[in-house]
């Protein structure tokens, strides 16, 4: 996609179509007004005739009859200016843009008017995340033909600063296509081997990878990876991701759970009253975000950082060999853990990466994420995503990150009590709470229990947003969402460094 930026008139664009947003107001602005006239009217005949009212999201399209160059103009509303959010003018500009995906236009142009530099590359993220399809397995691809997107602005910016925001949102939404792409994938495709060699594909220089089988796991001691690997005949892996930069000041940890599919294991998930088990071949998302992430990482080339990527990869599947709930395995931190449910198999993967990489690599900072607890769907619905850790200062500034983005993250405690009731009465830990409150919590104190407390470090538990089963809004469309791709390379981009 050709993305780039005008302040001309849109009396003298030259572009197929235009989206004009406009206010529910009594008066049109001085931009529409100008185009209005252009056209005779048209615009103010129509608002004032009530065959349009601009609510939120409204679209109406008029042809211009060559009265000006762009030949298709799509009215989009946008309610009252008062009422107006950021996530509203996120969902209208982008809903517009998905329609223009599904015509025959090649060249549109978007008028934002004058817009802050953070907002203006969420806007362009947002309209090319809108033109994402997953047709791998249609016979007939409907491909999307807009291949250039101009966006119209008001006032004064440097081009070379504005070059650079459509850079690095063109690098971050490749990064989400790649991510939704190995999400949506069907899990007899998408196995824990092809999910290794998807993280090797982007591997190259200077990111190296390491690509660890059972046999070395075992030699290692991540029983609590192997655990959940038991009942699959699959092959479980933990890829190590490291970008190494050749002078460094720090080292950061990112983990992602990697269960390419979700059964429940011997704890099997109910398919009635509803099917829980539908969508589980996106419980991979977690890993899915920390590719997408080391893609952009290796054009973005981030300076005086090593960071390194743990993707801890099994199916959870029920068989004679699966674990059984109250078996105890030795974890690799040494701490033994009494698996009650083998449904929480994402902690028990997790547990293992996150030990094994602070003692191999020492990271000032850790981030994981995944899909790991319904819990946090039923506290926080499909928008937010729940966030957890050790050092209020670095959650602050994740959620400050997340206030002007579409990525929502809310913030949930972890205390004592919550430990508390991880003590087994078999081993050092149980891997549930003794019920089902707080579970989102009791599984991030479960992760707490193997984070060495000099480590900062933030849980981010995506399992809401990463998997849409309903279409929600036009960036976050039905299936895999690459949810946490856009959070993680800001992380890296703006909270490292500062
Ligand atoms: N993969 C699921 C969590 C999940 C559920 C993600 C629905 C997305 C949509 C996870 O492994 C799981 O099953 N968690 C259990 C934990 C419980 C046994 C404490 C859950 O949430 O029910
Ligand atoms: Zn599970
Ligand atoms: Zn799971």
């Amino acid at each position: 996609m050709k993305v780039t930026f005008s302040d001309k008139k849109f009396t003298s664009l030259k572009s197929q179509a235009l989206i004009l947003p406009i206010y529910k107001s009594k008066k049109l602005s001085k931009e529409t007004k100008e185009a209005d006239k252009k056209l005779g009217g048209l615009i103010s005949e129509i608002i004032k005739e009530g065959y349009y009212t601009p609510e939120l999201g409204e679209v109406h399209v008029i042809y211009s009859y060559e009265k000006i160059k762009v030949k298709k103009i799509i009215l989009l509303g946008l309610g009252k200016k008062k009422e107006l959010t950021c996530e509203g003018y996120y969902k209208a500009i982008s809903s517009a843009i998905a329609y223009v995906g599904k015509t025959n236009i090649r060249s549109c142009a978007v008028y934002i008017g004058k817009k802050e530099e953070s907002k203006i590359q969420n806007i362009i993220e947002v309209s090319l995340l809108a033109l994402y399809r997953f047709h791998y397995y249609k016979s007939k691809k409907k491909s999307v033909k807009l291949n250039n997107l101009i966006y119209v602005y008001k006032g004064r910016y440097n081009q070379r600063k504005l070059d650079e925001i459509a850079n690095l949102a063109q690098i971050i939404v490749e990064a989400v296509y790649f991510a939704r792409d190995l999400a949506n994938q069907p899990s007899n495709i998408l196995t824990p081997k092809k999910l290794a060699s998807e993280a090797q594909k982007i591997a190259k220089f200077p990111i190296k990878i390491r690509i660890f089988g059972e046999k070395e796991l075992k030699d290692m001691g991540l029983e609590l990876l192997l655990s959940v690997a038991k009942g699959s005949d699959e092959e479980a892996q933990l890829a190590i991701l490291d970008y190494k930069p050749k002078k460094y000041k720090k080292t950061i940890g990112l983990v992602g759970k990697g269960i390419t599919f979700d059964t429940g294991g011997s704890t099997l998930k109910p398919t009635y009253p509803v099917d829980s088990m539908q969508g589980m071949n996106m419980d991979m998302s977690g890993a899915a975000a920390i590719i997408g992430t080391f893609l952009a990482i290796s054009k973005l080339k981030p300076k005086n950082i090593r960071i390194i990527g743990a993707i801890p990869t099994t199916e959870n599947m029920i068989s004679g060999k699966s674990q059984k709930p109250g078996d105890v395995w030795h974890s690799h931190n040494g701490k033994t853990v009494e698996v009650v449910n083998t449904d929480a198999e994402g902690r028990l993967v997790l547990a293992d990466a996150l030990s094994y990489i602070q003692k191999k690599y020492k990271p000032s900072e850790i981030i994981d994420i995944g899909t790991l607890t319904g819990g946090c769907i039923m506290a926080l619905g499909h928008e937010y995503s729940g966030v957890f850790g050790n050092r209020q200062k670095l959650i602050d500034k994740l959620l400050a990150l997340s206030q002007e983005s579409y990525e929502k993250l809310w913030q949930l405690p972890i205390n004592k009590e919550f430990h508390n009731e991880l003590k087994s009465d078999v081993a050092d830990l149980r891997n549930i709470g003794c019920g089902k409150e707080g579970s989102a919590i009791k599984c991030a104190a479960f992760l707490e229990e193997f984070i060495n407390p000099k480590t900062a470090w933030v849980h981010i538990d995506i399992a809401g947003p990463a998997i849409q089963m309903k279409p929600q809004k036009a960036y976050f469309q039905k299936g895999g969402t690459g949810a946490g791709v856009k959070t993680l390379i800001e992380f890296i981009n703006k909270i490292i460094p500062n």
